[in-house]
């Protein structure tokens, strides 16, 4: 995670690394830095916490004359979140910014301190500057070269060196772009931070050395200068506004109907669009989190309805484990940001095992986008909030459509078109969910429990739930919480049951009945009235290929609500970060 910007041009680069740290921001917000360079000196100013600590710390600081700068936000792996440990690091004669781990830093560390290299923090980052700088005698391409064959891990480098203009930077295993512009140039971790100048953009593939003044990028493989094609990007400046909402996490729920309707429509005009997964005799489905939640669903439909057989697992674990790929497979990458590096290593190892990939993917320049031997877009443009709402809504959206096409079920695309219309009636209601939010936010714990597609849906209202308002909720299969968990319902707890698929309603209702007689306080979401409990939130009833998108909505309402009067940070949570670009 973290977030790198850099500039070199004829201006202070302050306010567009500020800018760009704030577009960044997303990627992690444990502290922030800047460092700006001139011919004689390099001043660097560095605080704990978000990007408007820094700020405040700059409009206090006076600024050296400087037309080239980097700057970093945090999220912390080695090392606390403090001053010390923010980046830009500087050793010697480079300051450095990182995104990654670097895996050996503590050997080269142990080296480099015999050599009488000095440390001042706790950082894998400072290592790897200190690497640098002791290969530095002049070349600075070289060094970063050597460099780069000595470590091991991930990292986007921006980097600088006394004595030049020039911004130079490299990437492996970790986002890093170049921005184009007239007489200026930039580097950043993805495009949204530099779009309000410039559109114009490199992707740097790994291992590639970029030089950048303010008047040309040259870039280097393997000793040798390489060209590149120029991409343009297709996001608009103010996508990334929040368009009058109190915080992107509303912004983007409330975009979901539109986005249904722009995402599904291109595939229900044209169904030969949506890949036949009927010639492989196994599925798996591989993510984190929230999208490896909206996998579950895939899951549950692709075997209930097209008897397709299916392993879903979580990426951290998928890339390590064995696997047996006895059976003519694909493996789906699920994923937002195409960025998280356990969903990137899960594909490698698909790839080297020679097993067909498809990409289920947001962001089209990422690396997943780019490596996998298929891609289904969803179109939810930037997803800012650090939660995800309209993009696993969608990657839903287009599990139903693979589950469907591979069902060979009747023709439902006149339902399927009412979905943007029963989501956006669903949000109108939004009194509902804060009326509810009211009764639960000052709760311990929250349980959310279904059976099949509904604990599907469980695990995505209890993640979104914790991350955004920090109340503790769990998910859990309706049959199986009287196993252990049922001793944690007290009087009042809140349980959410979720019941959409008929065939299992009466079980489900029986686990509720259980919760309730031990005082819990029962929250029914469902497409159809089941009457005796604390609340009820009914949605339309629609295909089962698509019902889930009608019941998530409301519990990402919830989440938003009760974080809303928790006082929580809710675009930012505590901890987390947007793209998680380390293992
Ligand atoms: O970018 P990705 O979809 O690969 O991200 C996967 C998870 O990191 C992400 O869904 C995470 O769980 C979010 N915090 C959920 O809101």
């Amino acid at each position: 995670m973290c977030g790198i910007v850099g500039y070199v041009g004829k201006h202070n680069p302050k306010d567009v690394l500020l800018a760009g740290l704030k577009a960044l921001e997303y990627r992690g917000y444990d502290s922030a830095g800047i460092a700006l360079k001139n011919e004689d000196e390099t001043q660097i100013i560095k605080s704990v916490g978000k990007i408007k600590n820094l700020e405040e710390k700059i409009d206090c600081s006076s600024l050296i004359e400087s037309n080239i700068g980097i700057a970093h936000t945090r999220w912390a792996t080695h090392g606390a979140p403090t001053e010390n440990n923010a980046h830009p690091h500087h050793v010697g004669k480079v300051t450095l910014v990182h995104n990654g781990i670097i895996e050996n830093a503590s050997e080269i560390k142990e080296r480099l301190l015999k050599e009488g290299v000095k440390f001042n923090s706790d950082t894998d980052t400072e290592v790897a500057c200190g690497l640098i700088n002791y290969y530095y005698d002049g070349d600075e391409v070289k060094a970063i070269e050597n460099a780069i064959d000595e470590l091991t891990g991930s990292y986007a480098f921006g980097i600088m060196f006394e004595g030049n203009n020039n911004l130079y930077a490299v990437r492996k295993g970790s986002p890093l772009i170049v921005g184009i512009s007239d007489n200026e140039n930039y580097i950043a971790s993805d495009i949204t931070a530099i779009i309000n100048y410039t559109n114009k953009y490199m992707l740097l593939e790994e291992g590639e050395i970029a030089v950048i003044s303010d008047s040309e990028v040259k870039l280097f493989k393997d000793g040798k200068e390489i060209n590149k094609e120029v991409l343009t990007a297709d996001i608009k400046a103010e996508d990334k506004d929040k368009q009058g909402y109190e915080h992107y996490m509303l912004k983007e729920i409330m975009e979901e109907p539109i986005l249904l309707e722009n995402t599904l429509k291109t595939f229900l005009d044209d169904m030969s669009l949506v890949p036949d997964l009927g010639d492989y005799e196994e599925i798996h489905v591989v993510a984190c989190g929230s999208a490896m939640y909206a996998g579950m669903i895939g899951k549950a439909l692709l075997e209930e309805k097209a008897g397709i057989r299916v392993i879903c697992e979580v990426a951290s674990e998928y890339r390590y484990k064995k696997i047996i790929y006895d059976r003519k497979t694909l493996v789906i990458l699920v994923s937002q940001s195409g960025e998280t590096a356990d969903t990137i290593a899960a594909m490698r190892k698909a790839k080297e095992n020679g097993i067909d990939t498809l990409a289920i993917v947001n962001v089209k320049t990422s690396t997943i986008a780019r490596e996998t031997d298929k891609q289904i877009f969803i179109e939810a443009g930037p997803e800012i909030a650090v939660a995800t709402t309209k993009a696993y809504i969608l990657q839903v959206a287009i599990f139903g459509l693979l589950a469907y096409k591979a069902s060979h079920s009747e023709n439902i695309i006149s339902e399927i078109k009412k979905l943007p219309r029963y989501v956006k009636e669903i949000l109108d209601d939004r009194d509902r969910y804060l009326n509810l939010a009211k009764e639960i936010y000052k709760n311990n714990d929250v349980f959310f429990i279904g059976r099949k597609v509904d604990y599907a849906i469980c695990m995505e209202g209890s993640l979104k739930l914790k991350e955004v308002s920090y109340l503790h909720s769990e998910a859990y299969q309706a049959g199986e919480l009287k196993h252990g968990t049922i001793s944690l319902i007290e009087d009042g707890t809140p349980v959410f049951g979720i019941i959409t698929d008929d065939d299992i309603r009466d079980k489900t209702i029986s686990n509720i009945e259980e919760v309730k007689s031990r005082g819990a306080k029962v929250i029914i979401v469902s497409n159809k009235l089941v009457s005796g409990y604390d609340r009820q939130i009914i949605v339309p009833k629609i295909s089962e290929f698509f019902q889930a998108i009608l019941i998530v909505p409301c519990l990402q309402l919830i989440a938003y609500e009760v974080a809303k009067l928790r006082g929580c940070d809710i675009d930012k949570p505590k901890n987390l970060a947007k793209s998680v670009t380390v293992e």
